[in-house]
């Protein structure tokens, strides 16, 4: 199945109670991790780069490794721009076959929020890419976007409601009291506030900030209707340390084979380990034929 858009999968996972795991990935080996990952317990999933790893790897050269990863793997793929302020980017990876982007407006006020995010909208609406947008401020650091605690402010319901009628934005990130990057303590998650949002729209919520929160919370937050839950920290950090771990024990051994195929296996457990925990694991065959029905026909043809 080639890289496919990810509003029918969230749009399914809303309304089937469970969530899909957007993994940023900041290397090919990572990406394939992941995939490999998903394809071994037959989980949908969302393979997301921030704009630094665009420039980094160059759109065009991800786009082909995730459709490669997502045709050997036969799943429900999806490849999100993660928090992007700059529409030239945006434009720049849908040219390349991105199949979902975000536009990060969350810094400007509310009416320039709706402004930028319709300007997102009007270039996708012919087409099949998610868009996601942002309301109140994350905390934390993703990328070039620093947030600090004082400035992070938690998204209000009603305007949520309008925003999303305003724009007819598919997927919404609301802030709920998660941050970027790994807590001090627990997160203060504002559960009451997601319950509000949710009973106020039916598209699919986006939870940023999704690594280290307790598994309990992160069960509550998908129960109440956050569809998609973004991991970045958890995945980069944990690849980094087994590489790390490697040099430390073995300084001389220099073979990348080895030592990124160890890196492989600690991001595959963990990613393994963030699916299973909002319940997608085993979907990715029902999503195929609820959620895409044409590409699946179309695909059963071709085999
Ligand atoms: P973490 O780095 O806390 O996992 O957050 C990821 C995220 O929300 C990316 O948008």
């Amino acid at each position: 199945m080639t890289l496919v858009s990810s509003t029918p999968m969230l749009q399914e996972a809303r309304k089937s109670g469970y969530g899909i795991v957007a993994f940023n990935v900041h290397s090919f080996d990572m990406l394939y991790s992941v995939a490999e990952a998903a394809a071994e317990i037959d989980a949908p999933v969302i393979i997301q780069t921030t704009v630094g790893t665009v420039q980094n790897l160059g759109p065009d050269s991800i786009v082909k490794t995730a459709n490669a990863a997502s045709e050997k793997y036969d799943i429900p793929m999806a490849l999100h721009l993660d928090h992007c302020t700059d529409l030239d980017v945006i434009i720049q990876c849908i040219r390349a076959g991105y199949t979902s982007v975000m536009i990060d407006a969350s810094m400007h006020p509310f009416e320039e929020n709706i402004s930028l995010t319709n300007q997102v909208i009007n270039i996708t609406k012919y087409i099949d890419v998610n868009v996601e947008a942002e309301l109140g401020k994350v905390g934390g650091v993703e990328d070039n976007i620093v947030v600090s605690n004082k400035d992070a402010e938690k998204a209000v319901p009603s305007e949520c409601k309008e925003f999303i009628e305003r724009t007819g934005v598919p997927t919404l990130a609301p802030a709920i009291g998660t941050a970027h990057g790994i807590y001090s303590g627990d997160p203060d998650i504002d559960f009451k506030r997601i319950e509000e949002i949710a009973s106020l729209v039916d598209e699919p919520l986006v939870l940023h900030g999704g690594s280290a929160i307790p598994e309990e919370d992160v069960k509550q937050c998908i129960t109440l209707g956050m569809a998609k839950m973004n991991v970045s920290t958890e995945l980069k950090n944990a690849y980094s340390e087994a590489i790390k771990d490697h040099f430390s024990q073995t300084p001389d051994s220099l073979d990348p084979r080895k030592y990124l195929s160890k890196a492989k296996e600690v991001a595959k457990k963990l990613a393994t380990e963030k699916m299973t925990l909002v319940g997608c694991a085993g979907k990715a065959q029902e999503i195929k034929t609820q959620a895409y029905p044409n590409q699946y026909k179309i695909d059963s043809l071709r085999v």
